[in-house]
């Protein structure tokens, strides 16, 4: 995916000039750490990025002064603190959040809410005083609850607009393209698998019966498949043993959407990427569905498409989840 959707970037950008903008702020809230750095590096080596704004609470300093002397475009500036918050993320076209702490071996995603919905609080208020403009890309677990406190913040600062808010869901296709490919003997770059719902457990949805190319598996393997599609994040979690989450594989699926957004932005057409969204395809208010990507953050939602018998079960068992995570989120905002 890399390859398919950064390094054709690089190429034109260096080869034909365009009326159309591709000179973009992004800032990352959270670059020192597991996640910010390497999608940090990801992010200074898209040319569409000619400002990378690094903020976080410690070590953004070297952390900037590293990435700065990479041969690329993108000019670099570090901010450290709350102090420095607000001018790291002002006027940023984009904004992609990964602060927070991870996952320990035995912890749901739930058990960050305590810790981590006052810092995407903190964060979106930020960027409601002075990027109200940005596109939003929320990575911080559990993304099913964070993604509505965001919105609920922006909404009472009056800056909320429901096209521009994202939870990022990739890593859960990245995955899903990974295992079916592996599962078929596939090269994954061929694959894809739409995956819906949210971005925890049971509410993570592959939709295996509409695979690019169409793939079929016995039940008990479709149904261990999504169950290692759901779990992926747990394997990592536990392969790392108290040493964190997903991070790499992570940083790779925050650079992929990141692109998206920039592609879209800049009036490429025809870009499409799933994300944690407002929605009203399900009962549920947030939703991850692919979205087709513009100028203006979602121009269409593409919605649900049709579901196996298996899939539509899988739903229903997301819904009240979902649900649930979701009046978590919208209650500690209007606390
Ligand atoms: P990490 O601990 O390595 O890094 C988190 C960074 O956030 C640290 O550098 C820390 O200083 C910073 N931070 C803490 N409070 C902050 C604040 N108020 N403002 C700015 N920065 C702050 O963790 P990580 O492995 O990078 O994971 C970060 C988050 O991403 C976790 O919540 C994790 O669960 C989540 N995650 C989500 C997905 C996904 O698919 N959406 C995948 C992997 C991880
Ligand atoms: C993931 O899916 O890898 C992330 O949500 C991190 C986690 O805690 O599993």
């Amino acid at each position: 995916m890399f390859s398919r959707l950064v390094r054709p970037t690089l190429v034109s950008a260096r080869n034909f000039s365009t009326s159309k903008q591709n000179n973009f702020k992004v800032a990352v809230a959270g670059a020192s750490g597991g996640i910010g750095q390497p999608l940090s590096l990801l992010l200074k080596i898209n040319p569409l990025v000619t400002e990378l704004s690094l903020y976080d609470i410690v070590h953004t300093p070297g952390v900037a002064a590293d990435l700065s002397h990479i041969e690329t475009v993108g000019k670099v500036k570090g901010y450290n603190g709350p102090e420095n918050l607000l001018e790291a993320l002002r006027n940023a076209d984009v904004i992609i959040i990964p602060a927070g702490v991870p996952r320990k071996p035995g912890m749901t995603r739930d058990d960050l809410f305590n810790t981590n919905a006052g810092i995407v609080r903190d964060l979106a208020k930020a960027a409601a005083e002075v990027a109200p403009k940005a596109l939003i890309g929320i990575i911080t677990n559990p993304v099913n609850s964070t993604v509505p406190i965001a919105c609920e913040v922006l909404k009472q600062a009056g800056k909320f607009d429901p096209k521009r808010v994202f939870g990022v869901t990739s890593l859960d296709i990245v995955r899903a393209n990974t295992f079916i490919a592996d599962g078929k003997g596939l090269n994954p770059k061929d694959v894809s698998i739409p995956v819906i719902g949210g971005h925890s457990g049971v509410t993570i949805i592959p939709l295996i019966s509409r695979a690019t190319p169409s793939v079929s598996f016995p039940e008990d393997q479709l149904k261990a498949l999504t169950t290692r599609i759901q779990e992926a994040g747990t394997e990592v979690v536990k392969a790392k043993a108290g040493a964190g989450s997903a991070t790499l594989s992570m940083a790779y699926a925050g650079a992929r959407f990141a692109n998206s957004l920039l592609r879209g932005l800049k009036g490429e057409s025809n870009v499409i990427e799933p994300a944690y969204v407002v929605s009203d395809v399900t009962e549920s208010e947030y939703f991850s569905t692919p979205l087709l990507l513009g100028k203006n953050g979602i121009e269409k939602n593409l919605g649900l498409g049709k579901l196996s018998d298996y899939e539509q079960q899988l739903l229903k068992a997301a819904i009240p989840e979902l649900k649930k995570n979701i009046k978590a989120g919208v209650d500690f905002a209007k606390k």
